[in-house]
């Protein structure tokens, strides 16, 4: 008999980070950090070495690792009932589509899994509308799109991704989409036509390195949208929940989109759960059959999600994310000139760029790392810092104390 594979414990971080290279296929470049436990806003890998996370899943962790009420919430759904498929109804579905609705000043909700999936839902909803009310043609309708978008992995995202390296080698691609430059309205207004369903863009860029529009954009946007008689839909799948200090970003601009993409922070951090949420003339045009997903709305996800807005019903994570955004603000301010070159923040939420003749975004994270603070580079020399919205003051100081050093030593 041959001896039994050796488990994940008794193995180091190296010889983890080692046995991977032959058997996972080769689609991130990971920070060589093997986390094995989180709590709050602190990983601890294999070895025990404690680590602050600065990037919290890309937001899908906005209320820190294992939230009480978050992990409370699962542990009482995985004992009751986790999984009806949409072939029945389950208990918990209706309360998570009504409070979710409520909070986000919405009429309907379309409950999927990944960012996306809502991505998708919300085209082919969008497609949908502007065949069945707005009257465009069959298979003639656009959809107006910002370069250096991000809106996720699939075939028909990334169509319309200006980034040559997550679209090279996946052709050919879905048709009906038009890239206007960000933050450019005139742009934009030259590309809306009779044609158009819908303007699909981020309120703010998020993996383009934090990008914030003017003020008066996302006003703008929906102004041109209305008069366009198209729909402005807000992929707010990263900036939404919290993040900026709002629960949507577009409410900095008092904007309500006709469709917003929710997703990552709206799981907790437990499971995937997204959801298209908008205006019942929009999402009201699917019909049974048209679209669906087996685990979407499930009783596990909406249990979850149910949790995650009532967090944010009360204030308290949009109020910590301005006033610690305030603090992260500062502490960056006084960065620039001393190896930080500019920064754009919104909330708990920067994209930093760092002098390059310091090193490339990759190299400061892996300092970053070795000093105790997870991070993650965008492009060329840009960090994005995303903590958890838990994080607390001494905290935050610590991270950019370290990245003082990180950057200044
Ligand atoms: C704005 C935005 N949309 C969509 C997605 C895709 O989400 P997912 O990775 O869950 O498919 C992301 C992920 O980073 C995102 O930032």
């Amino acid at each position: 008999m041959t001896a039994p594979a050796r488990t994940a414990r008794t193995r180091g971080s190296e010889e983890l980070i080692r046995a991977e290279e032959p058997v996972l296929a080769h689609n991130y470049h990971p920070l060589p950090v093997v986390v094995a436990r989180a709590e709050g806003a602190w990983v601890e890998d294999v070895e025990g070495r404690r680590y602050l996370d600065m990037l919290a899943g890309y937001s899908a962790l906005n209320f820190g690792h294992r939230h009480p009420a978050l992990t409370e919430a699962a542990h009482r759904q995985l004992d009751r009932l986790t999984l009806t498929s949409r072939a029945f109804h389950n208990d918990r579905l209706a309360s998570f589509a009504e409070r979710l609705a409520t909070l986000t000043g919405t009429e309907m909700v379309l409950p999927m899994n990944t960012g996306a999936e809502a991505v998708e839902s919300g085209i082919k909803v969008a497609r949908k509308w502007a065949y069945d009310v707005k009257g465009v043609p069959a298979d003639r309708a656009t959809i107006v799109v910002a370069a250096d978008n991000f809106h996720g992995r699939t075939t028909t995202i990334v169509s319309f991704s200006t980034d040559e390296t997550a679209r090279s080698g996946f052709g050919p691609f879905t048709p009906g989409f038009r890239v206007v430059p960000y933050n450019d309205l005139a742009a934009m207004e030259a590309a809306v036509d009779e044609t158009t369903a819908a303007v699909l863009i981020e309120p703010i860029q998020g993996e383009a390195g934090v990008l914030i529009p003017d003020p008066g954009y996302l006003a703008g946007v929906r102004e041109l949208t209305r008069r366009a008689g198209c729909l402005f839909v807000a992929d707010e799948i990263q900036s939404g929940l919290g993040r900026t200090g709002r629960t949507l970003a577009v409410e900095h601009e008092s904007v309500v989109p006709d469709v917003v993409l929710l997703g990552k922070a709206l799981g907790g951090g437990i499971v995937p759960v997204s959801a298209v949420v908008g205006s019942r003339e929009v999402l009201g045009v699917l019909r049974p059959g048209e679209h669906g997903s087996t685990f979407g709305g499930n009783p596990l996800a909406a249990a979850v999600g149910t949790a995650v807005v009532e967090l944010l019903e009360t204030g308290e994570f949009q109020r910590r994310a301005t006033e610690l955004g305030a603090v992260l603000r500062e502490g960056l301010t006084a960065l620039v000139g001393r190896g930080v070159v500019g920064f754009r923040a919104r909330g708990l939420w920067a994209g930093v760029d760092v002098e390059p003749a310091l090193g490339t975004g990759r190299e400061i994270s892996e300092r970053l790392m070795r000093e105790g603070v997870l991070v993650k580079d965008t492009h060329g020399s840009t960090i994005r810092l995303a903590p958890p919205l838990t994080v607390t003051g001494e905290e935050l100081a610590g991270a950019l104390g370290t990245l003082e050093k990180v950057l200044t030593s």
